[in-house]
């Protein structure tokens, strides 16, 4: 039976957590797809093909068993176009928990064949979040440990500010 799993978020834009969550659940599933969400409500600062980009020149070691794909609309819908029976989540800290805990639910509901699954995040990445890197780099502040380099580039190139070492 091939696992297949997908990995869907904002990725606005990647992170070392997302990438240490990304490249376990690569070691769990045979395929894996990293979804990246196209939602109008939020005002990104990547458009959907940038992180696409971003993610796939960070996860290109990974292997070919790991995919990335921009997507509209409903996770399980994503889920099910890549016949997915699984989504992976990253969770860092209780605070997190209760928000996935609704989406898995919520998930679970409309797609019963679709599980849901956690990863927690290793403990060196446990504050890292993508809005905490975009303030940070905004600011100018060192971002070296949040990102990986070519995203912390990309990053001050879109804010128009000076890399920091
Ligand atoms: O990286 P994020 O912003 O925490 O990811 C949130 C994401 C993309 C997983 C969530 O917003 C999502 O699944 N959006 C798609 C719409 C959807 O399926 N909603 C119902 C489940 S909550």
């Amino acid at each position: 039976m091939t696992r297949v799993a997908v990995f869907p978020g904002s990725f606005d834009p990647i992170t070392n957590a997302h990438l240490d969550v990304a490249r376990r659940a690569s070691e769990l599933f045979d395929r894996l797809v990293i979804g990246v969400l196209n939602n109008p409500r939020k005002e990104p600062l990547f458009e959907v093909n940038e992180r696409v980009d971003l993610i796939r020149r960070c996860v290109s070691e990974l292997g070919d068993h790991v995919s990335i794909d921009g997507f509209d609309g409903l996770t399980v819908d994503f889920a099910r176009r890549h016949e997915a029976g699984f989504i992976v989540r990253g969770l860092r800290a209780v605070s997190d928990f209760e928000a996935e805990l609704q989406m898995a639910l919520t998930n679970r509901k409309l797609a019963p064949e679709v599980d849901t699954t956690f990863l927690m995040t290793a403990l060196e990445y446990g504050y890292v979040s993508s809005s905490l890197a975009k303030e940070v780099a905004r600011f100018g502040g060192d971002v070296s440990a949040m990102v990986p380099e070519l995203v912390a580039q990309a990053l001050a190139g879109r804010l128009g500010v000076r890399p920091s070492v």
